[in-house]
Parts: structure tokens; C-alpha cells; sequence
């Protein structure tokens, strides 16, 4: 097969990692890539992920047998409906159905309309009208930007005065055209982690649980990020939990987004709640988490391409459950100072190369090779340190043994990712 993979950070070397592995490859091309992906594959740096034209050139280029998308961007444009009107199985959402993601008054919309468990909200335009909506929510207010804000369009506000400087904000232009339109939450409470499901349009096979850690520095402090580390399997997965989270959230979407005419294809990221009522969603997303992605991939035992073709083909009914190591894998992303506000650019890394062994794999994500060979920051999110044990604190033990071999002075990263798990695993041993 001739595989096209769409994306450049670690979510995408970590799958690239994968799909080279399977005997069912022929050849691998990855647009644009990122150096620690050279020799998984060959990269087209000069097609940007957000370029649904250009990607759709080079799927047809390539004959590419599939197509998979790491990214919203692409999604968002259309790329999956280009691939479509091309015949090419497309392993991600067309732009209808990615709306889960990309539209947050979308996705609210249609959980209500499909009864799915999520918290109470309205969607303002007007500045007034937000401000005087805080009176019918309790604090803390949740604030969202409605489009796309690369995860940062939230904001958990203790107190009134500060939530109406949210919305000003929010509707000032902070976030561009994705803050035109504000949503006003109602606050839930509970642990939280995130499900992933592989979707032919019509069914799903699970792909078990991660959780992250959305703030920048140790303690949950900090501002929002993309994601500073992840774990898997995260323990507040209760089979009890992802029974009831397939059964009240992924069926009903995958139903609700056919009854829709946008069936959903592709991987399903349910953002959830563990609340005392049970599984509620935060968020949907329309691709894998990053940092979630790389540990998933690190688990999964075997060959993960039948699977993706087979979501893009229309028909997983075939397929067995994944089969999953009986492992724990964690991993710690390493920011460039300043993340995510203004990371600094062009710090040298030194080590991020050598031989870890065999439990511990280093994805990149913001990097750039200098024409002297040297390897430096290019991105807030730079590497990602991933390693394998038999519980979280080997797994974390060997990840930060690996970080410490690495020399970067330019580089942060949170010393305390997986601690929930940690303290799980203290409290019972
Ligand atoms: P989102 O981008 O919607 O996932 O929101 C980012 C983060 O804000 C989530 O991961 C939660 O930690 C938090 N959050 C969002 N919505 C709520 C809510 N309704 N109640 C409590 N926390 C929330
Ligand atoms: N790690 C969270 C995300 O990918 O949105």
C-alpha cells in the first residue's frame, strides 16, 4: 500500500512510527513531516498540513491508497471531501462531520439534540447579552472562543469580573474570526481523561483511554497548552466508565452524526468528565490527542493500517478488538521556554538522537534541522519523551531518565506528568 500522512508534529511521528511497521506499506510519504521522521518515510516539507489543495495533488500524485490526517487544519478545509470526490479513502472526517470539532456551538448543538451527557451552555454574539447570561450560570464560569484556538479558547473564570474580561476579550478579536461568537458553560466537576474510538461512519472499535495535562507547569498551574504529557491507560477509565461513555456518548454520535447526513469517519477524541453522575463530554475532537496519540501508539501491539483503512473503506465490522500490551506508557513533551505564549526559537538540542533503549521512543514535534546538521527548536511543543513500563512509576522513571540524558538548555517540561496515576498506585501499594 502507499500510505499519504498529513502533519508534522509528535501525534504524526508517533503514528508515522507505526504505520512504517506494517508489512502492509509499500511506501510511506509524509507532508510535511518533521526531522525525526526521515527515515520512517519520505517527507514533502514544501506541502503544508493545512493545504487541503495542495494534499489532494499529492495524494493523487502518489496514487496514495490512503490518506491519513493527523490534524484538524486540513479537516476544517475540506480535505476529506476532496479525497472523496477523488476516490481516495481518506482516514478522517469531511469537513461536515470534523464540525464536532471545529465548531464548539456545533458539537453543543448536536449534543442536545441527541440527548448526549454534557454541561448546560448558551451560545452570544453580543457582548451584552453574554454578560447578562453569567447571571443564569454559577461560578466558575466557562468561557469558550466557538472556533478553532489550538486549544487555548478556554478560560475557567473564579469570579464574575473576571469572566466578563473573558468575554470582552473573547469578542475583542483575541482569537480572531473563532472568537466572534462566545459559549458560556455550566461547570463541570470530576476528573477527566480522554476516549478514543477508530469510526467507519457507522460503527466504532475502542481505542481505550489517555489522559493529559493541559497546563504548562507542574501542580496543574499555569496557562493552557496543547498538552505537556500524557498516560495510558489512565486509571480513571473504569471498564464501568468506557462502558458507559461507548454506550451514552461514542453510539449515540456516531447515530446522531448519520441521522445528520454527516456520518463520521475517522478517530473520535471524547473529551470526558468522570462527574458523580456519571461520563459527560467537554469536548469532541475530530483527530487523535497530542500527546494521547504517541502513547497510544506505544501500547497498541500489532499493526494499526488494517484498522485505518478500514474506518476510511466505510466497514471495521471485520476487524477484531485492538490488541493493546499489558503496559503502561507515558510521555513528557519538552517546550521551548516561553510555551505557549512566545516560545523561543532556535535553542540547540544536544542528544535528542541517541539510544534510549528499548522502552523509551522520542517523537518530535517542533523541530528543525540547520543546514550544519544541528538540531534546534522550531515550534512551542519540541520533543516528546515516551517510554514504556510495567506501571506508571517505571514508565515515568525511565522517561526522566531519558530527559536528563537530553541537553537543552532552552527546554522546559513539567517533572510531575502521570501524577494522579502515581498517587492511584501509591494509595494501593
Ligand atoms: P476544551 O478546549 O473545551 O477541552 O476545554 C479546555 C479545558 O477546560 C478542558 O480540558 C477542561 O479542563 C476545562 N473545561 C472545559 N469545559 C469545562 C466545563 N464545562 N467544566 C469544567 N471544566 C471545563
Ligand atoms: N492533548 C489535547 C489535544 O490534543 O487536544
Amino acid at each position: 500500500m502507499i500510505i499519504l500522512l498529513v502533519g508534522s508534529g509528535g501525534r504524526e511521528h508517533a503514528l508515522a512510527w507505526k504505520i512504517a511497521q506494517s508489512p502492509l506499506v509499500k511506501r510511506l510519504v509524509i507532508a510535511p513531516g518533521n526531522p525525526g521522521m526521515v527515515k520512517l518515510g519520505e517527507l514533502r516539507t514544501g506541502v503544508k498540513a493545512d493545504d487541503a489543495d495542495g494534499l489532494a495533488a499529492l495524494a493523487r500524485e502518489i496514487k496514495a491508497d490512503l490518506v491519513v490526517v493527523g490534524p484538524e487544519s486540513a479537516l476544517e478545509k475540506g480535505l476529506a471531501d476532496r479525497l472523496a470526490a477523488a476516490g481516495i479513502p481518506c482516514f478522517g472526517p469531511t469537513r461536515k462531520a470534523a464540525q464536532l470539532e471545529t465548531s464548539k456551538a456545533f458539537s453543543k448543538g448536536f449534543m442536545e439534540r441527541h440527548e448526549i451527557p454534557t454541561a448546560g451552555y448558551g451560545v452570544y454574539e453580543r457582548l451584552h447579552e453574554a454578560r447578562q447570561a453569567l447571571d443564569v450560570f454559577k461560578p466558575p464560569y466557562v468561557i469558550k472562543a466557538d472556533g478553532l484556538a489550538a486549544g487555548k479558547g478556554v478560560a475557567i473564570s473564579p469570579d464574575r469580573r473576571d469572566a466578563e474580561a473573558e468575554i470582552e476579550r473573547m469578542l475583542g478579536g483575541r482569537f480572531g474570526s473563532a472568537g466572534s461568537r462566545v459559549v458560556i458553560e455550566e461547570f463541570m466537576d470530576g476528573e477527566e481523561g480522554s476516549l478514543f474510538a477508530l469510526c467507519d461512519g457507522e460503527r466504532a472499535v475502542l481505542l481505550g483511554g489517555a489522559q493529559d495535562h493541559k497546563r504548562a507547569f507542574d501542580g496543574d498551574m499555569g496557562p493552557n497548552t496543547g498538552g505537556m504529557g500524557a498516560y495510558s491507560p489512565a486509571p480513571v477509565f473504569t471498564p464501568e466508565l468506557v462502558e458507559a461513555a461507548d454506550r451514552l456518548v461514542v453510539q449515540p454520535t456516531l447515530k446522531g452524526m448519520v441521522a445528520e447526513g454527516a456520518p463520521y469517519r475517522g478517530v473520535l477524541y471524547v473529551g470526558l468528565m468522570a462527574t458523580a453522575d456519571g461520563p459527560r463530554v467537554v469536548e469532541y475532537n475530530a483527530r487523535f490527542g497530542d500527546p494521547e496519540c504517541q502513547v497510544l501508539m506505544m501500547r497498541l501491539d500489532g499493526d494499526v493500517v488494517p484498522y485505518l483503512l478500514a474506518c476510511a473503506q466505510g466497514d471495521v465490522s471485520g476487524l477484531p478488538g485492538l490488541p493493546f500490551r499489558d503496559q503502561t506508557v507515558i510521555c513528557v513533551v519538552m517546550a521551548a521556554k516561553g510555551y505557549p505564549d512566545s516560545p523561543l526559537e532556535g535553542s540547540i538540542i544536544r542528544g535528542a538522537g541517541q539510544d534510549f533503549g528499548p522502552h523509551v521512543q522520542v517523537f518530535h514535534a517542533g523541530t528543525r534541522r540547520r543546514d550544519d546538521g544541528q538540531l534546534v527548536a522550531a515550534g512551542g511543543r519540541v520533543l516528546n519523551i515516551c517510554a514504556a513500563g510495567d506501571d506508571i512509576v517505571q514508565a515515568r522513571e525511565r522517561a526522566y531518565a531519558a530527559i536528563r540524558k537530553i541537553d537543552w538548555p532552552g527546554g522546559f517540561w513539567r517533572t510531575d506528568i502521570g501524577w494522579r496515576a502515581v498517587e492511584r498506585e501509591q494509595a494501593t501499594s
